[in-house]
């Protein structure tokens, strides 16, 4: 919660091995749409670590390019802040498949902006507050993400 009491929601946000050497770009405008970036890491994933990421695509078509693909150079993971984060960072990147994002959100999508087609779309956003939990713990498994309990410990009575 922010000091006026709004709920200030976090998301996970990757710069893809695509986008990797623009990832300074990105962070440029994601602070400048709002976010705060309260965490940043770069790891480049191994193919086990890819696949539980995205363990929910298993099996689909295209999983192994995937995967092939988001292991093929670095990424770039932050944890970014601002209210409704997780909307808010889904709209700023634009549609899953770039060549869309260039139709419809041609100047404002950062998929629109960097990314290629329905695979190289330079950037992954958390897509609900499930996600968004499951995808900070796994890149930054020591990140608080409950509020921290400032006061005495409550009286047992
Ligand atoms: P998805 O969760 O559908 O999209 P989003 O990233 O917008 O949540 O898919 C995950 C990633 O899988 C997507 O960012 C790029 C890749 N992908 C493909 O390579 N081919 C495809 O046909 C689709 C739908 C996704
Ligand atoms: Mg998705």
């Amino acid at each position: 919660f922010s000091k006026h009491g709004i709920f200030v929601e976090r998301t996970l946000a990757l710069v893809k091995p695509d986008a990797i050497n623009k990832a300074d770009e990105i962070e440029t405008i994601i602070l400048k749409h709002g976010f705060t970036v309260l965490e940043k890491r770069r790891i480049t994933l191994t193919a086990e670590q890819c696949s539980d990421f995205y363990s929910e695509h298993y099996g689909k078509k295209f999983f192994p390019s995937l995967v092939a693909f988001m292991t093929s150079a670095p990424v770039v993971a932050m944890v970014l802040a601002k209210e409704n984060a997780i909307q808010q960072w889904r709209d700023l990147i634009g549609p899953t498949n770039s060549n869309v994002a260039k139709e419809t959100h041609p100047d404002s999508s950062i998929r629109a902006l960097f990314g290629t087609n329905e695979q190289k779309n330079a950037v992954h956003g958390s897509d609900s507050a499930v996600s968004a939990e499951r995808e900070i713990r796994f890149f930054f498994p020591n990140c608080v993400v409950e509020p921290i309990p400032t006061g005495p410990p409550a009286t047992d009575y």
